[in-house]
């Protein structure tokens, strides 16, 4: 059984407990779904005003909905659609400050005001996107993707 840490204020020790969460809970599997839907839960759980946690996978060119806690979601994402599908198609971390003043987002939470979406690749092969929607504006700092980096990366390398 794993456990959810308490949050701490602190956000920097907030962060190195999420990243050894994370850890913990893809510790010894290799099994994709499965490790997304435990990060899915450490995000949505461990990150404060966050409304949305998860995955989308790439298959046949297509995103598809993966593993995610919040409210349900659109469920295919074309590449270069929206904010997930510019992430996955230029193979780069795509922070929106502010979802309305971003062409084509695609907006499954109308309480999304924030978003980032980091790629995940496996020896320069594109597996999927992690996608985290927040209610407040402007909500993730340099040091919140460089950890949602950190973790989609040590997910590749289960
Ligand atoms: N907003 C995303 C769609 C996925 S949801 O946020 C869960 C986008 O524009 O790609």
């Amino acid at each position: 059984m794993f456990t959810i840490p308490q949050a701490d204020s602190d956000p920097s020790v907030l962060r190195s407990s999420i990243l050894q969460t994370v850890d913990n809970v893809t510790h010894g599997e290799t099994d994709l779904i499965a490790n997304c839907a435990n990060v899915a839960s450490v995000l949505y759980h461990m990150l404060a005003d966050v409304n949305w946690a998860g995955f989308y996978l790439y298959k046949q060119d297509e995103l598809v909905l993966g593993p995610f806690h919040g409210k349900p979601a659109c469920i295919r994402i074309a590449l270069g659609r929206g904010v997930c599908g510019t992430a996955a198609r230029q193979r780069r971390t795509v922070v929106v400050p502010d979802v309305e003043a971003f062409p084509g987002h695609i907006a499954c939470d109308s309480a999304s005001r924030s978003e980032v979406v980091v790629p995940m690749l496996r020896d320069g092969v594109l597996i999927g996107v992690l996608d985290v929607d927040s209610p407040v504006p402007d909500r993730f700092s340099t040091d919140d993707v460089a950890l949602l980096e950190s973790i989609a990366c040590l997910i590749m390398s289960r």
